[in-house]
């Protein structure tokens, strides 16, 4: 049990980042509305998470944590959370197939509503407004009534991470993910592209593949690990009324769990050691990720694992680093040999999306496909150097055929951005982008076991 914790202590501690909700009593009335609805996951489905990113901690494994960047009440259809799982599923079997390593699904998905901002207010011409915090908290439209923090807005993103839920976890048992069906995956627009006929050919592979195993006895009506896979759900912890109202007892262990996702993450404004959302997130059982920036030292990070993960438990702490392409090599060296020294067990874990937002000069807020892509190899070539393993990856993307990211095999032009520009808050890969990583990191995955086997023979040979 965590020492002089309560899923109510983070309110003694200095907050950033919250809403100022005017109507106080509004607020407790909701908190208390919401304290009594059902958890939404099951504390046991997080304890699997961790244990699965305990074998990743180990070097056994490699996380997918991708989704949108804020989920949005107007974009909430069943097509759409559809598409995100499928691209998920795609990007997951490619690199399963060229790593030969088990591929850890974390959606950014089913209560990814709460933005933290980089200032409070937003000024347009002469007219300044509370900034948009997320869905949750208000809403985007420039007027005054639409920026007052509403706190029933919690209820709405309840139910709508509740439905979302509901249907990712019929997708991910029901017959939707059997590796039969790889490739229905690839239909629409990803299917015409250059991407989409590399992923036929996996595809083809992998029919074969089932195949033969067929004909060996082995299908997915005997092996039902073949036609239902685990997806798990995850968002930044940092609108802790809501975090906190749905902090239930596990009554098997009696250990506290944040049931409003499998896992939970401290965004990189947010985990300053004194304040709320780290001392919240110290005391449950989630696994937790941190994001790590460039200005983070590796004492503070030393800290807040310390903090975090006092037992050192492989899969509790996945660190999230956003360096930023030119930043990642010298940047995150240090915090990998800090953390190797100290015999720390966690995920590393690569955002390349955060450190590499630019503003275009059509005025949109971008980010080059190119400049992703740099981070990822840079993240890999860390952990070659150091001999330490490349974890994971963390993106924002969707399964939607958008324009928010300049670059990729469809060299979608900063004049394009405007065509198909749907985020609520940072631009997302599309499909056809996620798919292209997925081949990249597929390629980093491939050179790795094929360093890893020859080392091994190397070392049965001198035997
Ligand atoms: C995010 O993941 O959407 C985010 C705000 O990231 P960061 O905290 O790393 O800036
Ligand atoms: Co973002």
């Amino acid at each position: 049990m965590t020492k002089n914790w309560t899923p109510q202590s983070w309110r003694d501690k200095p907050a950033l980042q919250l809403p100022n909700y005017p109507d106080k009593d509004a607020l407790k009335e909701t908190e208390a509305e919401l304290g009594k609805l059902p958890p939404l996951v099951f504390a046991g489905e997080a304890r699997s998470l961790q244990a699965s990113l305990g074998d990743v901690a180990l070097g056994n494994g490699f996380l997918l944590q991708g989704g949108d960047c804020a989920e949005s009440f107007a974009e909430f259809n069943a097509n759409k959370i559809r598409d995100t799982f499928r691209v998920i599923l795609q990007m997951a079997v490619v690199m399963t197939y060229a790593g030969s390593l088990p591929i850890i699904k974390v959606g950014r998905i089913a209560g990814q509503f709460a933005k933290p901002r980089s200032s409070d207010t937003e000024t347009q011409g002469d007219v300044t407004l509370p900034s948009y915090r997320g869905d949750n908290v208000n809403a985007l439209d420039f007027t005054e009534e639409s920026r007052v923090p509403d706190p029933q807005r919690m209820i709405k993103a309840y139910h709508q991470a509740s439905a979302t839920l509901n249907l990712i976890r019929a997708f991910a048992k029901g017959g939707y993910a059997d590796l039969n069906k790889v490739h229905n995956w690839n239909l629409g627009f990803v299917s015409d592209s250059p991407l989409g006929e590399r992923y036929e050919q996996l595809a083809n592979h992998i029919t074969d593949a089932l195949r033969f195993m067929k004909a060996c006895g082995i299908t997915s009506d005997n092996v039902p690990t073949l036609k239902e896979t685990s997806f798990y759900t995850s968002h930044e912890a940092l609108l802790l009324p809501y975090e906190e109202a749905l902090t239930r007892e596990d009554s098997l262990t009696g250990d506290w769990y944040d049931t409003s996702a499998h896992m939970l993450w401290i965004g990189a404004r947010t985990h300053q050691t004194e304040n709320a959302q780290i001392e919240f997130a110290r005391g449950i059982n989630n696994p937790i990720g941190l994001k790590c920036s460039p200005a983070m030292s590796t004492d503070e990070l030393l800290q807040l694992v310390d903090i975090l993960n006092p037992d050192n438990i492989p899969g509790r702490l996945t660190l999230i680093a956003r360096m930023g392409h030119e930043h990642v090599i010298e940047k995150l060296t240090p915090l990998v040999q800090a953390i190797k020294k100290e015999g720390r067990h966690v995920v590393w874990s690569c955002d390349p999306m955060h450190g590499n937002t630019i503003k275009s000069s059509s005025g949109f807020k971008t980010r080059p496909f190119d400049r992703i892509l740099g981070e990822v190899k840079g993240f890999f070539q860390v952990h070659k150097n150091e001999g330490t393993h490349p974890g994971g990856i963390h993106i924002e993307m969707t399964g939607q055929d958008v324009t928010e990211c300049v670059g990729g095999a469809h060299a979608i032009g900063d004049e394009d951005l405007s065509s198909r520009y749907h985020t609520h808050c940072d631009p997302r890969l599309n499909a056809n982008q996620a798919l292209e990583l997925a081949f990249l990191i597929s390629d980093e995955l491939r050179s790795l076991r094929k360093d890893e086997s020859f080392a091994h023979d190397s070392l049965t040979a001198a035997e």
